[in-house]
């Protein structure tokens, strides 16, 4: 079970404002590869929807899963202010259950590496494959496991401004644990109005760079064929993002 200290609700409105559309790029090759599966997508992990409702209005039939309810309710918020209409459920990707079954799934920007135990990914996987059409895609970003950080901390601070005017400042410490496996970012989001702290909330975020070949012989266990790995050299959209995509597709 994915029991992570993080994606509460100053998280949630902090991303929207942090990061309030996704990589014009990579938007662009997954709608590319939606209108080539030519069914119905899904994007687990979708976060308040900046991939998913762009999607959604240009047509597409996509449903989003994610374990946080803040950032559900925000892709909820945002979907009504646009207008369209999205199905998204409340899920963990090691026990997802959904009605439907996909002709391609995708998990942006590395998300997938926020399941750091191998044996809830592999739950994962198993699960993800059982909503796939044999010959569907999955598409996934991982975090290059040579991403580097400098050691033993890192400390990263970014402010938004809310549409009421306050503010919402977060500050991150960002450090290397079990044995470089594990890349660990402790946050804290400060919300202020004028001087005066209105709200706060703590977050410790765990990600797992996972090695290509590893998470290819992970997929290949669970029902999955892996048709290749791709980086900035083959995908403009990319570089700078730390991240390889693992396309693999569903088995018969
Ligand atoms: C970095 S956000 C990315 C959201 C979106 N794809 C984007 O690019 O904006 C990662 C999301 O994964 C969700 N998440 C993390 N672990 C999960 C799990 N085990 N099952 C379902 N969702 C999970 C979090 O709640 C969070 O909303």
């Amino acid at each position: 079970m994915n029991s992570m200290n993080a994606y509460g609700s100053l998280c949630a409105e902090f991303y929207d404002l942090d990061k309030p559309s996704a990589p014009v790029d990579a938007l662009a090759f997954y709608v590319d590869r939606a209108r080539k599966s030519g069914g119905r997508v899904l994007e687990p992990m979708c976060g308040s929807g900046r991939f998913l409702l762009p999607m959604s209005l240009a047509g597409f039939s996509v449903d989003g899963v994610d374990s946080s309810l803040p950032m559900l309710a925000a892709c909820s918020a945002r979907a009504h202010r646009l207008g369209v209409e999205v199905r998204v459920f409340q899920q963990d990707l090691a026990s997802l259950a959904l009605p439907h079954r996909y002709s391609m799934a995708f998990i942006p920007s590395g998300s997938i590496c926020l399941i750091t135990d191998e044996s809830e990914l592999q739950l994962a996987l198993l699960r993800l494959r059982a909503h796939l059409e044999p010959g569907a895609a999955l598409l996934l970003e991982i975090v290059s496991d040579d991403i580097e950080l400098t050691s033993p901390a890192e400390l990263e601070t970014r402010v938004v401004t809310c549409t009421d005017g306050s503010s919402i400042t977060y500050t991150c410490v960002a450090s290397r644990v079990a044995s470089a496996e594990l890349l660990c970012f402790s946050g804290t989001y400060t919300k202020r109005a004028g001087y005066r702290v209105v709200e706060t909330e703590t977050e410790e975020l765990v990600l797992r760079p996972y090695a290509p070949s590893r998470l290819m012989a992970m997929l290949a266990d669970c029902g999955f064929t892996v048709a290749k790995a791709a980086d900035e050299s083959d995908l403009t959209f990319l570089a700078n993002s730390g991240c390889t995509l693992i396309e693999a597709i569903a088995d018969a």
